[in-house]
Parts: C-alpha cells; sequence; structure tokens
C-alpha cells in the first residue's frame, strides 16, 4: 500500500552534506500497526514527511496504493495526501480558533464536499473518538489528551489508507498516552487503517505489531517473535 524502494534523502547546506536516508525499504500493508524508533536526529520525522508526502526524497521509488508519487506535482500530491494519509503529532496542531467539530472537518473541506455531510462525518468520527460531547470546544478549552483526540479524528475522518503519528503520546502524562494508544490500536482494527507511530517510548512500541528502528540511515525491522506475540 505504501511502498518505499531505496530511499534517500540527503540535505545540504551551504558546503555540508548530509546523507540522513541511506536506502531505505519499506512496505506498509492495509491494517498494519508500526512503530518506528531511533535517537534523535537519526531521520525518523525526515521518514515520516515521504511517507506522508510532505518531503520527496533525493532518490528512490515510493508508490502509494500502487500509483508512483514521484511524478505527480505539487496539486497532485496535495489532493492525493488528503485522500490517503491522515497525520497526528506530538503537539496536536489543531487550529486554535476553530471548535473540535471544525478541526476535525478540514480534510473534508478541502475536498470540496457538502457542509452537512462534512458536518455527520466530522461528528461520526469525533463521537468514535470519544469526543462526541465536546464538538464546539476550541483547543484552549480542551486537556492534551482531549485535544490529541480531535486530532486522531481529523487525521481519519476522511478514511486515508494510513495515520502516520509522530510522537503522538511525547507531551501526555503516562496514564493519557496509554489511552491515546489504546484509541490507535482500536482505530487501527475497526477500521482497518494502516498505523505508523513514531516514537522513542519502548512501551508505545511494544503495543505494536510491527517494530522498526532508524539507525545510520537504514530501517532495521524486528522480525519474528515480537511481530507473532503482537498478532496473537
Ligand atoms: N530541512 C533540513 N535541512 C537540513 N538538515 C535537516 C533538515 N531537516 C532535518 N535535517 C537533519 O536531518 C537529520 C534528521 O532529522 P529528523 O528531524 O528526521 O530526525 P528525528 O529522528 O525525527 O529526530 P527527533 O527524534 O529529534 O525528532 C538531523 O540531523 C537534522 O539536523
Ligand atoms: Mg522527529
Amino acid at each position: 500500500m505504501l511502498e518505499l524502494s531505496d530511499i534517500r534523502k540527503v540535505y545540504r547546506l551551504g558546503p555540508v552534506e548530509v546523507e540522513v536516508l541511506r536506502g531505505i525499504d519499506l512496505r506498509v500493508e492495509a491494517g498494519d500497526l508500526m512503530s518506528i524508533m531511533g535517537p534523535s536526529g537519526s531521520g525518523k520525522s525526515t521518514l515520516m514527511n515521504i511517507l506522508g508526502l510532505l518531503g520527496r526524497p533525493t532518490s528512490g521509488s515510493y508508490r502509494v496504493g500502487g500509483r508512483d508519487v514521484s511524478t505527480m506535482n505539487d496539486r497532485e500530491l496535495s489532493a492525493f495526501r488528503n485522500e490517503h494519509i491522515g497525520f497526528v503529532f506530538q503537539s496536536f496542531n489543531l487550529l486554535g480558533h476553530l471548535t473540535a467539530l471544525e478541526n476535525t472537518a478540514l480534510p473534508l473541506v478541502y475536498r470540496g464536499l457538502a457542509r452537512r455531510e462534512v458536518r455527520r462525518r466530522a461528528q461520526a468520527i469525533l463521537e468514535k473518538v470519544g469526543m462526541g460531547e465536546r464538538l464546539d470546544h476550541r483547543p484552549d478549552q480542551l486537556s492534551g489528551g482531549q485535544k490529541q483526540r480531535v486530532a486522531i479524528a481529523r487525521a481519519l475522518v476522511g478514511a486515508p489508507s494510513a495515520v502516520l503519528a509522530d510522537e503522538p503520546t511525547g507531551a501526555l502524562d503516562s496514564d493519557t498516552a496509554d489511552e491515546v494508544m489504546q484509541l490507535l490500536i482500536r482505530l487501527n482494527r475497526e477500521e482497518q487503517v494502516a498505523v505508523v507511530i513514531i516514537t522513542h517510548d519502548p512501551v508505545v512500541s511494544m503495543l505494536c505489531r510491527r517494530r522498526a528502528l532508524i539507525r545510520d540511515g537504514a530501517l532495521l525491522e524486528d522480525p519474528g517473535e515480537a511481530r507473532e506475540a503482537g498478532a496473537a
């Protein structure tokens, strides 16, 4: 579904070149629940940006649902991203002047759906994440865990192929982090959406069926045991 082959990313800062990703191969299948760990600066966010069609690799191929995205222009890419990818960030990235309902609805507004339909879908997904009683609250009227629930609703409202979460529990206390993880796990199962979670937290990683590590520009996937334990 998401298929990276031999992805390289080089950043150039003046005369200095840094090769952050050195030939990453990764297939994310429908319904996967995967964690990616790695030291700070190892390229996790860089990889997530490429997976999320926010950044282009220096070389390598990337196919989403069988389509080669390297040939798309920025407009095509935005529309494709809107359809296929949902994002969740550590700092929630909700718009402060919009309500929970309006924030959740944004991906559908960009698609140009009718208002009534937008509202119906946004409300339904907010109910699913346990925020049905907070539709008209603005972000500053919500707790951290509630904000992340709204962000997760926004990521899912457009029925994407994959949700990419960069440190989704990084700003939360451990109980709230656990609730957010249980929510992501439930939605992964119920909505059959692939979920890829970047995390520093081994507890978060342990909850995922697939686990990978970025080190020295390479992605190493933990095989066997871990996967079977998670799948059981
Ligand atoms: N736009 C950029 N220009 C130049 N260098 C960059 C750019 N973005 C990232 N880098 C460098 O690429 C490397 C990887 O950065 P990245 O943000 O992907 O790391 P990360 O694994 O997400 O780290 P963290 O765990 O701290 O979030 C770092 O050395 C960073 O300085
Ligand atoms: Mg990062």
